[in-house]
C-alpha cells in the first residue's frame, strides 16, 4: 500500500487519512458497529459480483451525466451525509460541499454537522440536499425542517435506521466525543449542540438516547410530508416491503442503506439489498443506494442493479482529511474516472445503458 502525498485510489486515500486524523476521529468515521460483519460485507459484497461486459461497441464518446430528483449530476455519484467533517479538516462540511459542486454534483449535509446549514449554503452556493434525524423535540425538528428550507436545500433525507444509535465498539472504548471548540452547529441554538464529553461509553449513543425520537413510525413520514414543501428521501432502506410502503407515504425517493454497517451489525449488505427494493418499486420512484463504494466498477454494479445514483460516505472524509477541498476534490474526480473506464469496458455509453444483463450474481 502506498502512503505518498498522491493517492491514486480511494483505498489510498483512507490509508493516508488515517496518519493524519486523530484517533478518535479515525475510529469514529471508520468503524461499524459490533464485529464489523455488514461494514466488511458491504464492501466484499460488490467482489463477487462479476460484470458480463459487451465488446464491439462504439465508446468512443461517453456521457457519465444524470438526474436524481430533477437534479442535473455530471455523474451518478452523490457525496452522502457524514457527521462531523471539522474533526476531519477545519474547514469542515463547507470544504466537502464545494468540491461536491466542483464535481458537478451536490452533498446530503448531516444534521450532525460542524458548520450551520446557512454557513454551508452561502460558503458553498448550489444544490444541496438535507440529512434529517428527528428530535423527541418535535418543536426543534420543525424549527430545523424550517431552516433548512430557507436556506434553500432541495431535498430532505430521512434517515430511518437509528432509532438508537448502533454500538459501534471503538467508539465506546475511545468514549467519542467532540474536540473542544466542535458542536452540532444545526442545533447550537435550540440547546442540543453540545454531545457530553464525560461519559462511560460513546458520546454519541448518549447523545441519541437522551435526544432522538426512537418512536418514529410511518405516521411520522407523513408528518414530515405535510410539514415540508421539500421532496422527502427516505435513506436506511433494505426490503421491498419498506420501500413499497414509502411510495404509499408521499416519500419521493429511497436509499438502500445499512447506515455504512454502523446501526445493526449481520443486516444485509446493500448491493445485495438492492435488487429486491428495485423490484418491489417497479420505476414508481427513484432508489439510490450507499455502503462499500470504493471504484468505479461498483458504481456501475449499482446502475446495472437499479440504482439510479450511489451515495459515497467516508471516501469524501478521507479526501477531506488529506487536503480539505482539494482531497475531497481529488476522490470525486478519482473515482469519476474510474466509473468513465468501467463504462468503457463494459460497452456503456451512459448510465442509461448499464442494465441489469450485465450484472451476474452467482
Ligand atoms: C451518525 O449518523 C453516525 O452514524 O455516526
Amino acid at each position: 500500500m502506498r502512503s505518498d502525498p498522491e493517492p491514486i485510489n480511494l483505498f489510498e486515500y483512507e490509508a493516508l487519512a488515517r496518519e493524519q486524523l486523530a484517533p478518535m476521529a479515525y475510529d469514529y468515521y471508520a468503524s461499524g458497529a459490533h464485529d464489523e460483519v455488514t461494514l466488511r460485507e458491504n464492501r466484499a459484497a460488490f467482489d463477487h459480483i462479476r460484470l458480463r461486459y459487451r465488446v464491439l461497441v462504439d465508446v468512443s464518446r461517453r456521457d457519465l451525466s444524470t438526474t436524481v430528483l430533477g437534479e442535473p449530476l455530471s455523474m451518478p455519484v452523490l457525496v452522502g451525509p457524514t457527521a462531523f467533517h471539522r474533526m476531519a479538516h477545519p474547514d469542515g462540511e463547507v470544504a466537502t460541499a464545494r468540491a461536491a459542486r466542483r464535481a458537478g454534483t451536490l452533498m446530503v449535509l448531516s444534521t450532525l454537522s460542524n458548520s450551520s446549514v446557512e454557513e454551508v449554503t452561502a460558503a458553498a452556493p448550489g444544490p444541496l440536499w438535507f440529512q434529517l434525524y428527528v428530535y423527541r423535540d418535535r418543536g426543534a425538528t420543525r424549527a430545523l425542517v424550517e431552516r433548512v428550507e430557507a436556506a434553500g436545500c432541495r431535498a430532505l433525507v430521512l434517515t430511518v435506521d437509528a432509532p438508537l444509535l448502533g454500538r459501534r465498539e471503538m467508539d465506546v472504548r475511545n468514549r467519542f466525543h467532540l474536540p473542544p471548540g466542535l458542536r452540532i452547529e444545526n442545533l447550537a441554538g435550540m440547546g442540543f449542540g453540545e454531545l457530553p464529553t464525560e461519559v462511560a461509553d460513546s458520546g454519541l449513543a448518549a447523545y441519541f438516547a437522551a435526544l432522538l425520537d426512537p418512536s418514529l413510525t410511518w405516521a411520522d413520514v407523513d408528518w414530515l410530508c405535510a410539514a415540508t414543501r421539500l421532496p422527502v428521501v427516505i435513506k436506511g432502506v433494505v426490503r421491498g416491503d419498506d420501500a413499497s410502503r414509502a411510495i404509499d407515504h408521499g416519500v419521493a425517493a429511497v436509499i438502500v442503506s445499512n447506515h455504512g454497517g454502523r446501526q445493526l451489525d449481520t443486516s444485509p449488505p446493500t448491493i445485495e439489498a438492492l435488487p429486491e427494493v428495485v423490484d418491489a418499486v417497479g420505476g414508481q420512484m427513484e432508489v439510490l443506494m450507499d455502503g462499500g463504494i470504493r471504484r468505479g466498477t461498483d458504481v456501475v454494479k449499482a446502475i446495472g442493479l437499479g440504482a439510479k445514483a450511489v451515495l459515497l460516505g467516508r471516501p469524501a472524509l478521507w479526501g477531506l482529511a488529506v487536503a480539505g477541498e482539494q482531497g475531497v476534490s481529488r476522490v470525486l474526480e478519482l473515482l469519476r474516472q474510474e466509473i468513465d473506464l468501467a463504462m468503457a469496458l463494459c460497452g456503456c455509453t451512459s448510465p442509461g445503458a448499464i442494465q441489469r444483463d450485465l450484472i451476474d450474481r452467482r
